[in-house]
């Protein structure tokens, strides 16, 4: 059973959406008047779907959103405006809003996103639910890929606490796949014991469906499911891009979303999951280096035929103390940074635990900015049914 929970100033706005809904079979909806109220009334174990009306001030409803109480127990936001903008729109995704719907269309709209953001909550709660059991039947996750071909650039730290992050508090079903396939760390920053890898699962190759491939998954304490690289390197060559395909595409069939950590190479490998998938995350640090390789490799692969919107910059340790400013970090690699991690010692720490710094240390600028990224990567409602 979820809970969807309407606020508005206007008691006729939530009336009339509570006559639409209630007619939803397995659906409960609730009132409320007050933003200062939502803390409490999420409070409850259901699954909630909190729809936000068009007489609230968007920068109260941004706050309220991201209260301790409302980001732990509700599981979707749905945000009504008189009139949906572009600029509107990217600030309600960043803050983490599976939707945003105009108020000027007809009211069925309005109810039937919502009653669609609700769906979603439930499928993937049925699906998250089950780690081991049977996924939605319209499993079919996104794909996206953290890449760089310079080393030590932060793609293995970012991916794993995208991965934590999407699990828990996000509550995705994630799969994260180390395509380090020689050197790859994943199970060390994660604390987990590769007791069976991808390695592993090519051996039974020819039998391989999704329902085989989980029972090579290791499972991490946030609900994260990993397929984590060969223990010797040498058994790297086994994974041929052919096989790597079917994989990712076995994968996108157990996920929601599916999170790619790639070596620093501009090989088969990266390539074949750069082009599985959905999103690519360059990753660059504040130096000149590191930004000279990143615009090189994406010039690459423009010309490989990759159109720009599948290419996202991430700009790590990017509180660094340098000269270089982030208009010219966009402009030298003629891509928008659309998230910033800052350096933090704490990081070294967590790799050190094996314990991603989401979970280490959730408060901190870094963990935040992570999970920040984690939303942006999250799919909105219905994104698995676009999946070509
Ligand atoms: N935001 C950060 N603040 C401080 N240290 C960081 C940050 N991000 C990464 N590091 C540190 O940088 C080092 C390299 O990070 P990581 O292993 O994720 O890089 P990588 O790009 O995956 O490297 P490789 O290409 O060798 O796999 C790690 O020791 C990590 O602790
Ligand atoms: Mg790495």
């Amino acid at each position: 059973m979820g809970a969807i929970i309407i606020v508005d100033r206007e008691p006729s706005f939530a009336s009339k959406l509570e006559g639409l809904l209630c007619r939803e079979p397995g659906v409960e909806v609730r009132q409320s008047t007050s933003l200062g109220k939502l803390a409490d009334e999420v409070a409850t174990p259901d699954a909630h779907v909190v729809v936000f009306g068009p007489s609230l001030p968007l920068d109260a409803v941004l706050e309220a959103a991201d209260m301790p109480a409302v980001r732990s127990h509700a599981t979707a936001l749905v945000l009504v405006v008189p009139k949906v903008t572009t600029e509107l729109l990217r600030r309600a995704m960043r803050a983490g809003f599976a939707d945003v719907v105009g108020a000027d269309g007809t009211f069925g709209e309005v109810a039937s996103a919502v009653v669609d953001v609700h769906n979603e909550v439930m499928r993937r709660r049925t699906a998250s639910g089950e780690h081991a059991g049977v996924e939605g039947a319209n499993g079919r996750g996104k794909v996206v890929t953290v890449f760089s071909t310079k080393g030590g650039v932060g793609k293995s730290v970012i991916a794993s606490n995208l991965g934590v992050a999407l699990a828990d508090p996000l509550g995705m079903n994630a799969i994260l796949l180390d395509l380090d396939l020689q050197f790859g760390d994943i199970g060390i920053m994660l604390g987990l014991k590769p007791e069976r890898t991808i390695y592993d699962a090519v051996q039974v190759y020819d039998r391989l469906d999704a329902a085989m491939l989980k029972g090579y998954l290791t499972t991490h304490k946030s609900g994260l499911r990993t397929l984590l690289a060969p223990i010797r390197p040498e058994e790297a060559e086994a994974i041929t891009t052919s096989r790597l395909s079917h994989i990712i595409a076995l994968l996108r069939e157990l996920a929601d979303v599916v999170v790619i950590d790639t070596p620093a190479a501009f090989d088969e490998t990266v390539l074949t999951a750069v082009d599985k998938s959905d999103e690519v995350f360059a990753v660059a640090t504040m130096d000149v280096a590191s930004i000279k390789n990143t615009r090189i490799s994406l010039q690459k692969l423009r010309q490989l035929g990759y159109n720009d919107e599948l290419v996202k910059l991430v700009l790590n340790r990017a509180d660094s103390k340098v000269w270089l400013e982030l208009s010219e970090v966009e402009h030298a690699v003629d891509s928008e940074i659309v998230a910033r991690i800052p350096s933090d010692r704490l990081v070294p720490r967590s790799v050190n635990k094996g314990t991603p710094v989401v979970t280490d240390a959730p408060k901190s600028a870094v963990a935040r900015s992570l999970l920040e990224m984690a939303r942006l990567v999250a799919p909105p409602k219905g994104a698995n049914a676009d999946v070509a």
